[in-house]
């Protein structure tokens, strides 16, 4: 029953107060302000309940692709819910289903020709490691079940997913975690070991080779896979440096180690490609995915594997005992599809390689903000790291971290219109991921509302 003691509550704001759990939220923090409601969206812009504007700087949580309040997507969602709501893929198939995986095959790298659909990219990214895991069982290596990932990546929250993630700080609630989680160095250039520090080729030959170092140090014959994201997003958006993924790609081929690219964010044009593997010419044994899939029109995750990883499943009674029930659901499946046809009527792909410049040399403009230290990513993917002294490359003490970043930053952002991220699980950045239809205009409106807010941060320092 509703806060008000009805079953309909009259007040929204009052009812959230008394009803909602937030994820990854301070709730005291609501004791003595407002939740954020957003009641509406159109295009690259959401709007409260009062009417207010925003612009979805982070599409949703790198969801909105297509942007918000597009009718023939939410038409094909209710045209299957009409025709076949539900049925699952625990040994059926149905039309939507079939026709996203063919359609999926035909647009990822190489031979990732088996789509096994989840409902989210944690559960992705959890099929992924216990597929690994049984592939190696069936295979005749039943020793492998370590997985590589890197500092500070981001791959979920359940258990499994919770082991690769690279957060420490995530973690201690929900210790001990699951075995087998092994971190190596990230890519962040910025923020390299001095003795790579000037040398961009240098640093990424180094950090693909920390992963040769660190499955010899495991024992190659216990490692199963390397879980890598093409561009990381958590920690500010480090591109792969050149070279790196090739390097990377040849160092799992000596070991026999599967290549899992974690494209829960990355695929789907956020990087001008519908996969980063092919933003980044690398070819993975297994794609994750989830999030852009349906530009959150309804939920829908999956992985893509190749014909290497499917071939031991396909023999005599072997099957991957794993499933989750909404995985696949057609309603989603549809959304999917109408999703990717809006991809190619209006050649997102191509606005965002067209503009992706127009982007970059946008935020760059930032660059003369003390407080603006790196602004970096690609496509429509940025990550700007905030520093207190942009010379010595100086970060925050955790008392400034906190009083900046969720003190005020966030809420300053929002108060001017822009959604965005501040985060500070690694060191802290303001972390964009508009919608792929945004062009200069949006771009503008980005930089003047951070120009703004991070100016009168940097006053209250
Ligand atoms: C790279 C990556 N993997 C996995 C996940 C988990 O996805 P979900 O929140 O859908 O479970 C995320 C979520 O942001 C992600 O960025």
């Amino acid at each position: 029953m509703s806060a008000n003691g009805s079953d309909h509550p009259t007040n929204l704001q009052e009812s959230a107060k008394r009803h909602m759990w937030l994820h990854f939220s301070r709730m005291s923090s609501y004791a003595g302000q407002d939740m954020p409601l957003i009641v509406r969206g159109e295009g690259p812009y959401v709007f409260d309940e009062k009417g207010k504007r925003y612009l979805d700087g982070l599409a949703g949580l790198f969801v909105s692709q297509i942007g918000h309040g597009r009718t023939e997507v939410a038409e094909a969602a209710a045209r299957q819910a009409a025709e076949l709501a539900y049925f699952p893929l625990w040994s059926y198939a149905h039309p939507r289903a079939i026709e996203l995986a063919e359609r999926l095959a035909g647009m990822a790298p190489g031979d990732l020709n088996r789509v096994f659909f989840t409902t989210s990219g944690s559960e992705a990214v959890e099929s992924a490691w216990k597929m690994a895991k049984q592939y190696f069982k069936l295979t005749g290596e039943p020793t492998r079940y370590k997985v590589l990932s890197r500092d500070i990546a981001y791959h979920g929250t359940s258990m499994g997913a919770l082991a690769i993630t690279g957060l420490a700080a995530i973690k201690p609630p929900f210790e001990p975690m699951a075995p087998g989680g092994v971190r190596v160095p990230n890519t962040n250039f910025y923020r390299a070991p001095s003795f790579v520090a000037d040398d961009l080729n240098a640093f990424g030959i180094w950090a693909a080779d920390e992963i040769e170092r660190a499955i010899l140090r495991e024992g190659p014959d216990s490692v199963a896979a390397v879980f890598l994201e093409p561009c990381q997003n958590s920690g500010g958006c480090f591109p792969p440096p050149p070279g790196y993924f090739q390097r990377v790609r040849e160092i799992c081929d000596r070991y026999g180690v599967l290549l899992v690219s974690d494209e829960v964010i990355c695929a789907f044009g956020r990087l001008g490609y519908y996969f980063g593997s092919q933003r980044y010419g690398y070819q993975p044994d297994i794609i994750t995915f989830a999030k852009g899939v349906t530009s959150g029109y309804a939920p829908l995750g999956g992985l893509m594997a190749s014909d290497k990883m499917i071939e031991p499943f396909l023999q005599g009674e072997a099957s991957f005992l794993h499933g989750v029930t909404f995985a696949g659901h057609p309603v989603s499946c549809a959304v999917a599809m109408a999703n990717l046809d809006v991809f190619e009527k209006e050649d997102l792909l191509g606005n965002v390689r067209a503009n992706e410049a127009a982007f970059r040399s946008t935020l760059e403009k930032l660059n003369d903000l003390p407080i603006v230290g790196n602004v970096r990513g690609d496509g429509y993917f940025y990550g700007i790291e905030l520093v207190r002294d942009k010379a010595t490359r100086e970060t925050f003490s955790d008392e400034e971290s906190e009083r900046l970043l969720r003190g005020f930053l966030s809420h300053a952002l929002f108060e001017a219109g822009l959604i965005c991220r501040a985060d500070d699980r690694g060191d802290p950045v303001i972390q964009l991921s508009p919608p792929l239809t945004c062009t200069q205009e949006h771009f503008t409106e980005i930089e003047q509302v951070l120009r703004s807010v991070l100016t009168e941060a940097w006053s209250r320092l």
